[in-house]
């Protein structure tokens, strides 16, 4: 079963921080406005509180006072969902009394579909399975002029919780159908991020239904 390791030390922004945020936070705080915690520098910036991180204090972090349940068992963050856990909560408090530095990278890994064929007016379904917890981006495109047509965020975690796609190796699919102004054939990119053990394979695939 993945789950959440214990974190190491020095604690890193993508590895452990960036992970906990996509897995738990990203549903709720992203570019809809308030909070956004989806990038480094716009969790920095914080919300309509003002800034929740404060580098070096995380005693006096308000996103430190929220995800502790200190504002009230009604505000302790994730909303609704399941509390963070021990690990999790001090890995946060670490990174940000070690500075909330924005470092290690973003391990990304991109699936394609070239020249996918579709057709006005039906609709087409796009699967995939994704073995382990991962933080997902579909994303369908002109392959002409790189425009993004369509695009949805998911997160593949188990246990799943309420704002999740689906718990590890369980398909998942979108339906999509042709808008005004796209071309016959369209360009499919999967990114997973935040996986720990990237798959080689997530058995990507489109199909054309009769409706
Ligand atoms: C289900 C939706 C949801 C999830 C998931 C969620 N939040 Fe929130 N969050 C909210 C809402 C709604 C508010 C504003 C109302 C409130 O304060 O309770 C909020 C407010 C906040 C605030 C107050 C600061 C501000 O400027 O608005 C912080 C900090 C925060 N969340 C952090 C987090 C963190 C960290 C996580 C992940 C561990 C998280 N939230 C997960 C919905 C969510």
């Amino acid at each position: 079963m993945p789950f959440d390791p214990p974190p190491e030390t020095p604690i890193g922004y993508y590895r452990d921080v960036a992970r906990i945020f996509a897995f738990h936070c990203n549903g709720c705080h992203g570019e809809a406005g308030g909070l956004n915690l989806r990038g480094y520098s716009q969790a920095m910036a914080g919300g309509n509180k003002g800034k929740v991180i404060v580098a070096g204090d995380a005693e006096n972090s308000l996103l430190i006072h929220f995800i502790e349940g200190r504002r009230g068992e009604a505000h302790r963050m994730p909303a609704g969902g399941a509390p963070l856990n021990k690990a999790q909560i001090a890995a946060i408090r670490l990174w940000i009394d070690q500075g909330a530095k924005e470092d290690g990278k973003s391990a990304q890994h991109l699936y394609r579909l070239d020249g996918l064929r579709v057709v006005p007016g039906k609709t087409t379904r796009i699967s995939c399975r994704v073995p382990v917890q991962a933080y997902l981006v579909v994303t369908a495109s002109d392959p002409a002029t790189n425009r993004t047509l369509w695009t949805e965020e998911a997160s593949i975690k188990s246990p799943k919780e309420q704002n999740d796609a689906a718990e590890p190796g369980t398909t998942i699919h979108w339906d999509i159908r042709p808008g005004p102004g796209w071309p016959a054939v369209i360009a499919i990119v999967v990114t997973l991020d935040y996986a720990l053990a990237p798959p080689s394979d997530i058995g990507l695939t489109a199909e054309l239904l009769d409706r």
